[in-house]
């Protein structure tokens, strides 16, 4: 048995995590990643079944029956991940109709996984009906996207408009836009089917006044989705207050996904 502590998928959460703290996404215990694991990978690292506990989940997602997560635990700090990982993360099945987590390592203080356990399963079966190569569901508290909750259009397409137009590479970084939730309880399973829904349309999902989803094929993809979303709601609350003299205008938009060979949301953008 290979030592998990070097396992590929073990390193890279670890690496993630702590650049994200360095982002300034993740105050406190703020944020939390899920990423569906392989489990003939899982098998060199760890024996099989040697479940250490069972944990309830509180939902039903048959379609998660058997699989394998690499998730954060609730309340952990992720600038301590790096220091403990078995402690601040977990490995998890889901078993008996995704109703139960089998803990196969990790939570080593009796810890449990993410109080958004719901939004992130509950993603990973929206995302992975549209797209199986997805695999990391993400989410954080980046201080410009939040910002821009406060004082900026809800609507969604009006929202992805401004953060399309204030850098070039915006829409050929998510084409698909972002969607938008209302403020809502985080924690719990309205919030998880809600965010659920947006997943079928978009890969970034803002929760106003509270953070943003991101889902990707791995943990760099996500980042990145996220990172450049973050980048455009920074500069836009720069700008936001001055006379605009310039943006970037849907006919430039449209040789953008011509270039890039994209495609903008269907409507979102003048013909
Ligand atoms: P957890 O510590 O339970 O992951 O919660 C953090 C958070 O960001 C809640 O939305
Ligand atoms: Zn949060």
């Amino acid at each position: 048995m290979k030592n998990i502590l070097n396992a590929p998928f073990l390193t890279e959460m670890i690496r993630t995590a702590t650049n994200m703290y360095a982002h300034g996404w993740d105050e406190r215990n703020g944020g939390n990643i899920s990423m569906l694991l392989d489990e003939a990978e899982v098998r060199k690292y760890l024996d099989f079944p040697a479940i250490v506990r069972t944990i309830p989940t509180g939902f039903e997602a048959p379609a998660l029956d058997g699989r394998i997560f690499l998730v954060t635990g609730t309340g952990k700090y992720f600038k301590n991940v790096q220091y403990d990982p078995a402690k601040n993360l977990g490995i998890v099945r889901l078993a008996k109709n995704g109703t139960e987590a089998e803990v196969l390592w990790g939570f080593s203080d009796g810890g449990k996984f993410t109080s958004e356990f719901p939004a992130h399963m509950m993603s990973h079966v929206a995302r992975m009906r549209v797209n199986p190569e997805n695999r990391v569901v993400m989410h954080c508290h980046p201080a410009n996207l939040l910002a821009m909750t406060y004082v900026h259009d809800l609507d969604e397409k009006a929202f992805t408009r401004t953060l399309w137009q204030m850098c070039t590479e915006c829409i050929v970084v998510f084409p698909d836009g972002v969607n938008v939730l209302p403020w809502m309880l985080c924690g719990t399973n309205e919030i998880g089917l809600a965010t659920a829904g947006k997943m079928e349309t978009a890969r970034l999902v803002v929760w106003a006044q509270h953070g943003i989803y991101g889902a990707g094929r791995d943990l760099d993809e996500t980042f990145g989705l996220i990172e450049t979303a973050e980048k455009a709601a920074e500069i836009w609350m720069k700008i936001a207050h001055l006379p605009l003299k310039n943006t970037i205008t849907d006919a430039q938009m449209h040789e953008l996904e011509s270039r890039f060979g994209v495609k903008a949301r269907e409507g979102w953008l003048e013909p």
